[in-house]
């Protein structure tokens, strides 16, 4: 008699419901079924202004989304962990970008040496749909010389032009400069939803208080036009 009560070794029923997921999930991406998680083509060639560029992750920017997530001070508390290999976890990201599949994970770098920043996440909502919300994440040594504005700034400017309805940013009440900082770039503060935000902490969840800002399509905040960056090759 077999020890398998369905017959099947544990390694090949892994693989079965593996290959039957990945199955069932292409073809709901093919029949439209996750339409409202797509997202505008982002720019091959980026996003820059100045000495600020945003763009998809190259293999060296990975390393230093590793070191914000080991951070822990800097990193929000839902920045999204990586999962399996940094070589997997950048194969899916940019994926994700070139599919149009939301959440992007888009890189900040700036200076003339293009230092990696931080990162950019733009998650859309199911609901009410149109919408996304953006989340930033910078690196200590790249903090407090504005980096952080000018990237959510162009990143909100090219969603609103692209025909994103609303962009949203979210944050623990108590943090005071994520409050100014969201207020400063033409995001006014909403309120605060109550229990709003499920933060996995050691196999359970805790249940936060999440200040909300927000901007609408029709009175998005001007910025300086934003061009392509300058040079693709070195990503
Ligand atoms: C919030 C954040 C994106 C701001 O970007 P930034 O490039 O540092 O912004 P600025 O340089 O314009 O600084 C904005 C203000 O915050 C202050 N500030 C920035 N980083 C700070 C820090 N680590 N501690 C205390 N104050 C800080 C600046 O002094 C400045 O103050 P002012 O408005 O009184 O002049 C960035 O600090 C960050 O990534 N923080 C950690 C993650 C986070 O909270 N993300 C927001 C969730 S959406």
């Amino acid at each position: 008699m077999s020890d398998y009560s369905d017959g099947q070794r544990p390694s090949v029923r892994r693989f079965v419901n593996r290959t039957r997921r990945s199955l069932v999930e292409r073809i709901r991406w093919r029949v439209g079924y996750y339409h409202d998680l797509m997202l505008p083509p982002f720019p091959d060639e980026g996003l820059q202004q100045r000495t600020v560029i945003v763009r998809p992750y190259t293999k060296t920017d990975v390393e230093g989304y590793a070191e914000i997530l080991r951070e822990k001070s800097s990193a929000p508390a839902r920045l999204p962990p990586i999962t399996g290999s940094m070589r997997e976890w950048h194969a899916d990201v940019l994926e994700a970008v070139r599919l149009h599949r939301g959440p992007y994970h888009l890189a900040v770098v700036f200076g003339s040496e293009q230092a990696y920043a931080g990162t950019i996440i733009l998650e859309p909502l199911r609901d009410p749909g149109q919408s996304v919300e953006l989340t930033i994440a910078l690196h200590p040594r790249a903090q407090r010389q504005t980096v952080g504005p000018r990237a959510a700034m162009m990143v909100i400017r090219w969603l609103l032009d692209s025909g994103v309805h609303r962009v949203e940013t979210r944050h623990s009440p108590t943090n005071s400069v994520s409050c100014r900082g969201s207020t400063g770039i033409g995001l006014p503060k909403e309120g605060v939803a109550r229990a709003g935000t499920p933060i996995p902490n050691d196999g359970v969840v805790e249940w936060q208080d999440t200040c909300i800002h927000a901007v609408v399509n029709e009175a998005h905040p001007r910025v300086e036009e934003s061009q392509p960056a300058a040079d693709p090759a070195t990503r």
